[in-house]
Formats: structure tokens, C-alpha cells, sequence
């Protein structure tokens, strides 16, 4: 594989593409937003002038990597010649079938179809296909460069030899990829958001305040951030609606959202994205700031 297509220059799109173009892999950047690519672009720049701040990278790796990426606003270029193409649109799983439809028509025979959807079903995606065999999840972590996991699912229909050749090229990514079944949220999410939507139901039955529960999980168990700071980084309507795949998929009750989860999406308290979720971000992300709506929860108010 040489040609790889990268539909969506958001969060993880520009990240997907700086990795496949650092490891020498022609890249074609496709967004609707050209404002999102020129975005993208100087993502990929700051980056990599980290890995050069750091040692790791010298001037001449990252115009090597920059000058592997062509950008693309139409799909129809971009997918044309691809032999992979990784979708990381939207979570929208309207916006992901018309894409993979198109794709479908669009792209050779023999190009393989990842997406990096966190919850959509990849056999549904696959299913709006003619090439299910060759439909595979292929779902980076977020920030792509740093973190080292792939999760690589396999949708009812994808083949073997699709599922190893994405698993060879994870590795080639310097990745580690691990092999999973399509189900409601995969292995991550599935294990992540409980232990999130746990963390809001321990604060909302005033069993301990935010920052009480987010040490626990921090000090006690090594965690690098708490629950519910981690929920805020995320974007707590991302939560939810993870949640509510779950919750949709299983049948099971105990995936049911929290309350306060619902709360605070519907207020539009989104977590870092939005400046307030648990924490205050108005004055940024480097300090962590209790919001004023949990002040009330801390265990001397509840005594
Ligand atoms: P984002 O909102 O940052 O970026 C999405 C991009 O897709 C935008 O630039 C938008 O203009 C573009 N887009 C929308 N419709 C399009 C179309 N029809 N054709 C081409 N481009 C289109 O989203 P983000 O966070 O990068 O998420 C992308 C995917 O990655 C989602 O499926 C999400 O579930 C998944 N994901 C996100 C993670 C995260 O931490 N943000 C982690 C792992 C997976």
C-alpha cells in the first residue's frame, strides 16, 4: 500500500494523515472545509516542530512528511487512486454512509475502506457497500502521533486478509494494533464511558465531590487524569451519545446515561470545547479549575 486517503481533516484526520506521511506514505487530505485543511496543515507543521523541539525529527523529516500530503475538498480527486482510504468525518452516521457509498463507487476494486468511527456500527457502514469483505474500523487514539493503540474491528464480513494487511500497516505506523469484534462501542469504549458515566453517577448520588473522585482515580488506581476531567477533554456530548449507543445496542440498563450527564449536554455545558463542563476552562486547560455548579458538592457542603 502506498496511496493513502484520509477523508475529514479535524482532531483526528490531521493527526491520521501526519503519521501515514511521516512514514513515508503518499497522502491525500480530504475535507468539505478548505478552512479545516489550511487548519490541518498548520496542525501538522506545530507538530512536528514538537518532535524536532524534542529531538526526534530532524528540518528535512518534516518537510519530507509535508510534502507527502496533498489536500482535497473533492472526494472524487482525493479517493481516486487510493489503496486505503481512513474516514475520519464526523460522528454522524448519515454523513459516514454517503461517504462510504460514494467511496464505494469512486475508488479501485481492491482499495480497502477503514473507518476511525468511535461507536458507528462498521457493518452497517460496510453495508451501504458493494466491498464488505474489504470494510474494516481502524480507530487511532487521540493524539494520533503520541498514542501508540489502533484498534482494528472487524465488521461481520471484513476478511482475513484485510484484517492482517490493516494490522501490518498499523505496525508500520510504529502503532500497536489489537484486533476486535464490531460491537456497541468496541473494547474501548466499552470499558471507557461506563467508568466515566460511573464517575458522574458517584457525584450526582453525592457520594464525593469532582475533585475528590478525579484523585481517587489519579492516585489510586495511576490513572494519568481522572473520570471526569477525561470526560471534559472528550466532550461530555460525545460521552452521551457513546452512552446511548451502548445503552441502544445492548438493551442493557446498565449503560443508561446519568442524569447529570443529560443535564449537562442539554445546558450545553460540554466540557473543554464548550469552557465549562466539571471544570472551568475560561482561563484555559493548564490549570485545573473546580466550575462553580460543583463547589456546592464538595464534602464540607454535604456534611
Ligand atoms: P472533527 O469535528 O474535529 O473533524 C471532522 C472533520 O470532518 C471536519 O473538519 C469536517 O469539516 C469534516 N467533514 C464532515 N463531513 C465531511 C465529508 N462529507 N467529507 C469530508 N469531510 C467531512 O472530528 P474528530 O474529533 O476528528 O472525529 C472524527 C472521527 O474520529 C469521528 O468518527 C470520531 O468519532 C472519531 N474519533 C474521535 C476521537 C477524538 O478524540 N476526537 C478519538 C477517536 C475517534
Amino acid at each position: 500500500m502506498k496511496n493513502i486517503t484520509v477523508i475529514g481533516s479535524g482532531t483526528m484526520g490531521n493527526g491520521i494523515a501526519h503519521v501515514f506521511a511521516q512514514n513515508a506514505y503518499s497522502v491525500s487530505l480530504v475535507d468539505i472545509s478548505e478552512a479545516a485543511l489550511q487548519k490541518a496543515l498548520a496542525t501538522i507543521g506545530k507538530n512536528l516542530d514538537r518532535q524536532i523541539a524534542k529531538g526526534t525529527l530532524t528540518e528535512a523529516d518534516k518537510a519530507a512528511t509535508l510534502g507527502n500530503i496533498k489536500t482535497f475538498t473533492k472526494i472524487e480527486e482525493g479517493a481516486k487512486n487510493a489503496d486505503l482510504v481512513v474516514e475520519a468525518a464526523s460522528e454522524n452516521v448519515n454523513v459516514k454512509l454517503a461517504i462510504f457509498k460514494q467511496l464505494d463507487e469512486i475508488c479501485p476494486a481492491n482499495t480497502i475502506l477503514a473507518s476511525n468511527t468511535s461507536s458507528i456500527s462498521i457493518t452497517q457502514i460496510a453495508a451501504v457497500t458493494k466491498r464488505a469483505d474489504k470494510v474494516i474500523g481502524m480507530h487511532f487514539m487521540n493524539p494520533v502521533p503520541v498514542m501508540k493503540l489502533v484498534e482494528v474491528i472487524r465488521g461481520y464480513s471484513t476478511s482475513n486478509e484485510v484484517t492482517q494487511l490493516i494490522m501490518e500497516t498499523s505496525k508500520k505506523l510504529g502503532k500497536v494494533p489489537v484486533e476486535v469484534n464490531d460491537y456497541p462501542g468496541f473494547v474501548a469504549n466499552k470499558i471507557l464511558m461506563p467508568m466515566i458515566n460511573e464517575a458522574i453517577i458517584t457525584l450526582y448520588e453525592g457520594v464525593a465531590g469532582v475533585e475528590e473522585i478525579d484523585t481517587v482515580m489519579k492516585l489510586g488506581m495511576a490513572h494519568p487524569m481522572g473520570p471526569l476531567q477525561l470526560a471534559d477533554f472528550i466532550g461530555l456530548d460525545v460521552c452521551l451519545n457513546i452512552m446511548r449507543v451502548l445503552q441502544d445496542g445492548f438493551g442493557n440498563p446498565k449503560y443508561a446515561p446519568c442524569p447529570l450527564l443529560v443535564n449537562m449536554v442539554t445546558a450545553g455545558h460540554l466540557g473543554v470545547k464548550s469552557g465549562k463542563g466539571f471544570y472551568d476552562y475560561s482561563a484555559g486547560t493548564k490549570e485545573l479549575v473546580l466550575a462553580d455548579r460543583f463547589k456546592k458538592h464538595s464534602n464540607t457542603v454535604l456534611a
